[in-house]
């Protein structure tokens, strides 16, 4: 699969219900509620979404928010079924070409200290670990780590 034929573009009010399952199925412990989804939307311009659309499905989507000098990326998945293939790539690239646009200087994220592959992800993007929330994610109480990219390293 060629991630080049999925198209990346505008998140819509009419994805949120298929949006809602698929955030589900990747964060079983603190999916956002389709709820939160309408709610999210509803501070654009201010935060930027975007799905990546495959056929009928949504094969991924990501969002940033956009204040002043420092861009906070709020979310960024792609559906198992499409993962390994540059996808979460490319979602990541558009959300530091949109921090940009924003005028912002640096990027924070927040990332699960057991995901490895998000944590390779970022890595290899310039973002480096900045402070350790303990136990922030519950039940399991995993640590919380806040990475930051500063923009002007990762500009290609
Ligand atoms: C993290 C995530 C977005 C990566 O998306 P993806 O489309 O699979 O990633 P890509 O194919 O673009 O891979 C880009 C890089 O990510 C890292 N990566 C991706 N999958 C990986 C894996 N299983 N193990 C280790 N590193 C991995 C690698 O650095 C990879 O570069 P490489 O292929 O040159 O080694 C995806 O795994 C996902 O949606 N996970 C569930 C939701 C989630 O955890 N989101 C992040 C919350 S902070």
């Amino acid at each position: 699969m060629t991630t080049g034929t999925l198209q990346l573009r505008a998140m819509e009010w009419t994805d949120l219900e298929r949006l809602a399952e698929l955030e589900r199925s990747l964060f079983p412990d603190d999916a956002w509620s389709e709820q939160s989804w309408w709610s999210e939307l509803a501070h654009r311009p201010r935060r930027r979404y975007a799905v990546v659309e495959a056929d009928e499905d949504l094969a991924g989507y990501a969002g940033l928010d956009c204040a002043g000098d420092v861009a906070d990326v709020m979310t960024i998945a792609v559906s198992p079924r499409h993962q390994g293939h540059g996808l979460g790539q490319r979602l990541l690239d558009w959300l530091l070409d949109q921090a940009r646009d924003s005028g912002a200087e640096a990027v924070l994220l927040e990332v699960r200290a057991d995901n490895e592959p998000a944590r390779a992800l970022y890595a290899r993007n310039g973002f480096e670990q900045i402070h350790v929330r303990r136990g922030y994610y519950q039940p399991a109480g995993v640590d919380a780590l806040i990475l930051r990219a500063h923009l002007t390293e990762v500009d290609r």
